[in-house]
């Protein structure tokens, strides 16, 4: 089966709103050749609803927020909710990624009712789990990133795997210029796509995207994406640069 080619660009707590507008509206230009490559940003959430009226007609870019609460609505200063970020036409959010597991201590729980508040909302997912060196070095990347699955997914049914997209992302390759070779992505889509078809069915594992993020970049975005289970990239520091992202997603 052939599934999408996805491109999505996390760009975490960096830009100011000129900045920001400056690199969305390059973008909006130059990746317009790519069309059937499915493009994302995660801009800050001060500067979502200037990419989303930028980016409102396009078919084949889309935004996405870094975060939302675990909560519907309320007494939660400064937290964001699922409901707001839908109300300015983002499509998707992030869930699960390292630095907001290990900084602000998400715990599963967190994660699975973020995902909640994001489905009711129309927000579809892309979903982060990976190891650490530690956990690599001892060889438990697999069991690890098998739990991180199950912890999270168990509480979903298969139809809703539709609105979610995975990121395999080995954390001691993120920020640190050290990717995982073609062969260590490889591998580890191939692992994740079989623990999908052992908690769901062997449809369910062939249909679901998976990306992979850590240091991919220009130079090594080509070789990642030629491995048969890897559908695209979650780029964090490249995604900041126009050129460098475009030279991403033409690299399929
Ligand atoms: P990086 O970040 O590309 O800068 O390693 C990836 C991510 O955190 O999603």
């Amino acid at each position: 089966m052939s599934r999408k080619k996805i491109v999505a660009g996390n760009w975490k707590m960096n830009t100011n709103l000129n900045e920001a507008i400056d690199l969305i509206n390059i973008l909006k230009t130059t990746t317009k050749q790519f069309s059937s490559i499915e493009k994302i940003i995660f801009p800050p959430f001060t500067f979502l609803n200037t990419a989303a009226e930028v980016l409102k007609s396009e078919t084949s870019f889309f935004v996405g927020a870094q975060n939302c609460s675990e909560h519907a609505k309320g007494a939660f200063t400064g937290e964001i909710s699922a409901e707001m970020l839908n109300s300015i036409a983002c499509k998707f959010v992030l869930v699960g990624h390292s630095e907001r597991r290990t900084y602000f201590k998400e715990t599963n729980e967190q994660l699975v009712s973020k995902i909640q508040h994001a489905f009711k909302n129309n927000l579809h997912v892309i979903f982060c789990f990976g190891e650490v060196l530690e956990e690599r070095k001892s060889e438990k990347h697999f069991d690890i990133v098998k739990q991180q699955l199950e912890n999270v997914l168990k509480n979903f049914s298969e139809k809703d795997l539709d609105k979610i997209y995975l990121a395999y992302e080995p954390v001691w390759a993120i920020g640190t210029g050290e990717t995982a070779t073609p062969q260590q992505a490889q591998e580890m889509h191939a692992y994740i796509r079989k623990v999908i078809g052992q908690i769901f069915s062997t449809k369910a594992a062939e249909n679901i995207s998976i990306l992979y993020g850590g240091s991919c970049n220009a130079q090594n975005a080509a070789e990642l994406f030629s491995c048969a289970d890897v559908d695209g990239g979650l780029i964090g520091g490249a995604s900041l640069k126009a050129d460098d992202f475009c030279k991403i997603i033409a690299s399929f």
